[in-house]
C-alpha cells in the first residue's frame, strides 16, 4: 500500500479523510513539525495539507511554511492543499509555491480519491522519467542524477557545438574520457572519429610521430608515410589525455597546431590543414606547472578556454547507487549471469565506501561481483567488502577463517579476471599452478578447471 500523509489539525477531518482514503497506508500529522518528521520518516509520495495549522489556524502562514519546508527536503512530493471553501487566494499562493493541486472542503470521498490517485500516478511517472533520464538520458554516455552531474551534462551540451577547447579536471576514474567523448557525441562531429591519446603512456620520442605522423624516410624504419592521430581525427574530436605530461619540447608544436589548425608531418615540408576539435584532460595542477615553467603559459591558456571540473564519486552520493545498478545490469547481460540486484548489506557497503578509485573502482567491483556471486543477489562479500558481513558470520570468525576467506575470494577473483585460464590465474596470485589446484581443492571452490 502506498504511504499517504494527511496533515490537518482538525481530528474530525483527519478521521474523515482517513476513512475516505482507505486504499492507502495513511499517516497522520496535526502540525508543521509532526508533518516534517513524518515526511522524513515515511517519505510519502503524496501529502494532503490543510493550510490552517496551529498556531495560526485562521490563516495560511503555517500551512504555507510547511509546504515550503516539505518541498525543500522532498522536492518531488505531490502536495495537495486542502482549503476552506472561500479561500482561493491561499490556494493559489500554495500552487505558485509548488503545491501539486488544491481541494476545497467539504470532503467528498469520490472526488478526493480521484485527486489523490492521480497525484500518485503523476508521482510514479515522474519518478520513472527521472530514472530513465539518469540512465538512458545519458544519451551522451554520462550516467548519474546528482546535481553536479546534471550541471556537467548541461555544460557539455552547451560547449559541444562551439568548438571551444575544453580542459577536463578530475581525479583518476571520475570520467574524464567519458566526458570528452560526451563533448564529441553532443557536437555535430559525432559521426566523425573520436580519437584519444594518452600523453603519459607514450614515450617522448614516439609521441611526436604518434600525434603528427611522418613521411616515408623521415627516420630509420619510416618505411611509408603514416598519418598521425591528429590527421586521423579529421572532422572529429581529439582527446589529449594527461596533457600535463606533454614534453616541453612538443608543447610549441602542439600550440601551433591549435592556433593555425595546420600540422606538418615529421620529415614533411608541407603544411596540412586539419579540422579537429580538441579536448584535454589532466589530474595535474597546470597552473603550478606554468609557475614552475614546465608547462607553457600560452599553451595553458589555449587549452583551457573553458575548464570543466568532474567531481569525485564520494561527492556524488546520488550517483553511486544509480551507477551500481547500471553496471550490475550491464555485466549481468555481458556475462550472461542471472544476477538481478544487490542485497541490503551490499547497498549499505556501497553507500559507505569512499571510492578512492572513483567510477572505475565501482565498475570493477561490480563487474567482479557479478561474476563471483552464486545467487541472483550480489552481497557485500561478493563486492569484496568483508567488514560488511552479517553478524552471525562475524561471530564465527578467527584469524584462520579470515585468511581462508580472503584466499578463496582472491582465487575466485583471479580466476574470473583471467577468464578461466589457470596459468594466468596462478601468475596473478603469485603461486604455481599445482599450488593453485591444491588451494581450489582445499576450499572446495566450484571452478571447472
Ligand atoms: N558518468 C559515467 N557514467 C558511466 N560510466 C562512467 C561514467 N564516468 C566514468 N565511467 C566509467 O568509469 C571508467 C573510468 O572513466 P574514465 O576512463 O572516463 O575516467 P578518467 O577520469 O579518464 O580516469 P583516469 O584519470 O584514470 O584516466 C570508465 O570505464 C567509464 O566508462
Ligand atoms: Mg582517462
Amino acid at each position: 500500500m502506498e504511504k499517504l500523509l494527511i496533515v490537518d489539525d482538525d481530528k474530525g477531518i483527519q478521521k474523515q479523510l482517513k476513512w475516505s482514503l482507505s486504499d492507502y497506508d495513511v499517516v497522520l500529522a496535526g502540525d508543521r513539525e509532526t508533518a516534517l518528521a513524518a515526511v522524513r520518516r515515511h517519505e510519502p509520495k503524496v501529502i494532503t495539507l490543510d493550510l490552517g495549522l496551529p498556531p495560526d489556524e485562521a490563516n495560511a502562514s503555517e500551512g504555507l511554511a510547511a509546504l515550503q519546508e516539505i518541498l525543500t527536503i522532498a522536492p518531488h512530493t505531490k502536495v495537495i492543499v486542502i482549503t476552506g471553501n472561500d479561500d482561493r487566494t491561499n490556494a493559489l499562493a500554495a500552487i505558485s509555491a509548488g503545491a501539486y493541486d488544491f481541494y476545497q472542503k467539504p470532503i467528498e470521498t469520490d472526488v478526493i480519491n480521484v485527486i489523490v490517485a492521480r497525484a500518485f500516478s503523476v508521482a510514479a511517472i515522474e519518478e520513472e522519467n527521472r530514472k530513465m533520464r539518469a540512465v538512458a538520458g545519458s544519451d551522451i554516455g554520462i550516467i548519474g542524477n546528482s546535481e553536479s552531474i546534471e550541471r556537467l551534462r548541461m555544460m557539455v551540451k552547451r560547449i559541444a557545438p562551439t568548438g571551444i577547447t575544453a580542459l577536463l579536471l578530475g581525479e583518476s576514474g571520475t570520467g574524464k574520457e567519458v566526458t570528452a567523448n560526451a563533448v564529441h557525441l553532443a557536437s555535430d562531429r559525432k559521426k566523425k572519429p573520436f580519437i584519444a591519446i594518452n600523453c603519459a603512456s607514450i614515450p617522448e620520442t614516439l609521441l611526436e610521430s604518434e600525434l603528427f605522423g611522418f613521411e616515408k624516410g623521415a627516420f630509420t624504419g619510416a618505411h611509408r608515410t603514416t598519418k598521425g592521430k591528429i590527421e586521423c581525427a579529421e572532422g572529429g574530436t581529439l582527446f589529449l589525455d594527461e596533457i600535463g605530461d606533454m614534453p616541453y619540447s612538443l608543447q610549441a608544436k602542439l600550440l601551433r597546431f591549435l592556433q593555425e589548425k595546420s600540422i606538418e608531418r615529421l620529415g614533411g615540408r608541407q603544411e596540412i590543414l586539419v579540422d579537429v576539435r580538441v579536448v584535454c584532460a589532466t589530474n595535474q595542477n597546470l597552473e603550478q606547472m606554468v609557475a614552475d615553467k614546465t608547462f607553457r603559459e600560452d599553451l595553458f591558456y589555449r587549452v583551457s578556454e573553458i575548464t570543466l571540473n568532474i567531481p569525485p564519486l564520494r561527492d556524488r552520493d546520488e550517483d553511486v547507487i544509480i551507477l551500481s545498478q547500471y553496471f550490475l545490469q550491464h555485466y549481468a547481460i555481458e556475462y550472461k549471469r542471472n544476477v538481478k540486484s544487490f542485497s541490503e548489506d551490499a547497498l549499505s557497503a556501497i553507500k559507505s565506501h569512499k571510492w578512492p578509485g572513483n567510477i572505475r573502482e565501482l565498475q570493477n567491483k561490480v563487474k567482479s561481483s557479478v561474476i563471483m556471486t552464486t545467487g541472483t543477489q550480489v552481497t557485500a562479500i561478493d563486492l569484496g567488502f568483508l567488514e560488511h558481513q552479517d553478524k552471525s558470520f562475524e561471530l564465527s570468525l578467527n584469524l584462520r577463517v579470515v585468511r581462508e576467506q580472503a584466499e578463496s575470494i582472491a582465487i575466485q577473483k583471479a580466476y574470473a579476471l583471467s577468464e578461466g585460464n589457470m596459468s594466468k590465474a596462478a601468475d596473478l596470485l603469485g603461486v604455481t599452478r599445482p599450488t593453485l589446484y591444491s588451494l581450489i581443492e582445499k576450499y572446495e571452490l566450484k571452478i571447472n578447471a
